[in-house]
């Protein structure tokens, strides 16, 4: 039987100190109720002292999250408070409406935050966590104890707290690192040092909490795992004070897949990682860093010739997760001008189209040429390619003049003028905003209902007068088509896309191209 490594999340509390990252009590209960989906053990909700507005949204995830559950006690919720009573009665206050709410008190023991921050002496300190933890049992025998900066504090005194405050009651110790010092082998020690100095050691839940600063907060959490770890602290997507905790997502992940190595389970219901971590970005507005392992946008997409070969031969030549396990659909061939004829030929066959090889050698020369000068060919850049020398006969409309107002207080309005040929169409529209008056302006002289299904915009390059590229999915009648448009304004690079997506589903509708044709080319 495996054992059971409990996942704590804090993204709502250190993740919430990461800079500019703070969410209001809406914003916090929609993403507990995620991470309750998520099946994560122990959500920490909030510091309910350090603000009313916290306090409130601690108290309504602990009244809220995880009750449809019956039968269970998790996940449960649990508050941050300094080793001060009051802080801790305001922490129950806040927990105590929950299934089964924790109580997290902390104080630091590394010497150099007694000497400076707290001007506490060694046995004050010692006393004073004795006595905290004691006054939370009052309340709940689900209570937290962390030495703050336990990597940087004496180990024997780290040792005499540690069986002191399990005397008190504490059914977890956590050990932070908080200023993300440690490195993997080291933390790995420390651990496997308590296990073997604090008598009553086996009375607790050892957890640990690793900070980034070296880029080693996950591998400092798996070490000490193998060291007998069992509480796990960690963040969606990495989130918290400065470079962060140790990112959720990666610690499960390498859990299961290396599971011959550690040998333990966690209650993370795995496929929904990549929906949480879209949440929390969307939510802080933290960005995911494309490379980043599990989440990244890069993370299941290969680029290279090789490895698409590789890929379409047996999967695990180069992966060694499945993308579904983590919630995202299926992995991405990039293609680039490294892809080869098989990585074309296997994302056309995704389009629904066969071709001959006579037609394929024709489409490969084309394909490079347009490779080189791009950096990525989508789809519908493909079907472009295929359609090409029937765009003489196509009509399309051009943008020729945009005029837009919006401000606080004025109604969004957009004024289009179009060309197609030598006709000349123009309409006025107001909406949502300046990009949604435009959309209804070119809605207008087209005479199309199309749906605006994903818009996105992006710098692609820096400065005052960077480009902005629009990528937008339009659907028409279940027919879907991108269109994308570059300007350093981003309304009109807004409407350039949207025209250009319009313009193919025009063309696309006026060839009589159909997909798994073979006379395409
Ligand atoms: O990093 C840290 O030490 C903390 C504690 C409050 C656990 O966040
Ligand atoms: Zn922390």
């Amino acid at each position: 039987m495996k054992e059971k490594i409990f996942i704590f999340d804090t993204t709502l509390r250190d993740g919430e100190q990461s800079p500019g990252c703070s969410m209001d009590a809406k914003e916090k209960l929609e993403i507990a109720h995620q991470l309750a989906r998520l099946g994560v053990d122990i959500i920490e909700a909030g510091f309910p002292i350090s603000s009313p507005g916290d306090f409130e949204a601690v108290k309504k995830i602990a009244e809220t999250v995880g009750r449809e559950k019956k039968g269970t006690e998790f996940p449960q919720i649990c508050g941050l408070s300094r080793a001060i009573k009051n802080d801790i009665d305001v922490c129950w206050n806040a927990v105590k409406g929950a299934k089964n709410g924790r109580i997290h008190t902390f104080l630091a023991t590394s010497d150099i935050h007694m000497k400076y921050k707290l001007k506490m002496t060694r046995t004050q300190v010692l006393e004073r966590a004795y006595e905290m933890v004691k006054h939370a049992r009052k309340y709940t025998d689900n209570v937290e104890f962390s030495p703050e900066d336990a990597v940087r504090s004496d180990l024997d005194f780290l040792v005499q707290v540690v069986t002191a405050v399990i005397d008190a009651g504490a059914t977890t110790v956590n050990i932070p690192d908080t200023v993300g010092y440690a490195i993997p082998l080291e933390f790995g020690e420390l651990i496997k040092n308590l296990f073997e100095r604090v008598p009553n050691i086996k009375k607790t839940v050892l957890s640990v909490h690793c900070h980034n600063d070296l880029g080693l907060s996950v591998s400092n959490s798996l070490s000490a795992v193998l060291n007998g770890a069992r509480q796990i602290e960690c963040t969606i997507n990495g989130l918290g004070e400065r470079a962060g905790n140790a990112s959720l997502e990666e610690i499960v992940m390498i859990l299961k897949t290396r599971s011959n190595i550690f040998n333990v389970e966690t209650n993370i219901n795995t496929s929904e990682i990549h929906r949480t971590s879209r949440l929390v970005s969307q939510v802080t507005g933290m960005v995911v860093q494309p490379n980043k392992a599990v989440v990244g946008a890069n993370a299941f997409a290969h680029s290279s010739g090789i490895h698409q070969d590789g890929m379409i031969k047996h999967r695990d030549t180069y992966e060694i997760m499945n993308p579904e396990d983590v919630g995202i659909e299926e992995s991405t061939l990039l293609l680039t001008a490294r892809s080869g004829r098989n990585g074309l030929n296997n994302r056309l066959k995704h389009l629904g189209f066969e071709l001959s090889s006579k037609e394929m050698d024709l489409l490969f020369e084309k394909f490079k040429i347009l490779a080189d000068k791009k950096k990525y060919v989508f789809d519908d850049d493909l079907i472009a390619l295929l359609t090409e020398g029937k765009a003489e006969t196509r009509e399309s409309y051009v943008l020729e003049y945009l005029n837009t107002s919006s401000g606080t207080g004025t109604i969004p309005t957009a004024t289009v003028r179009l060309r197609m040929g030598d006709k000349i169409f123009q309409e006025a529209a107001c909406g949502d905003g300046p990009v949604d008056a435009s959309y209804k302006a070119i809605d207008k002289i087209t005479g199309k209902s199309v749906k605006l299904e994903d818009y996105s915009l992006r710098a692609i390059s820096s400065g005052k007068d960077a480009l902005g590229e629009v990528t937008v999915r339009l659907d028409q009648a279940g027919q879907k088509m991108i269109g994308r448009g570059t300007s350093t304004d981003i309304i009109e690079a807004s409407a350039k896309a949207y025209l250009s997506a319009v313009n193919r589903l025009l063309s696309s509708k006026k060839t009589t191209f159909q997909k798994k044709s073979q006379e395409q080319l």
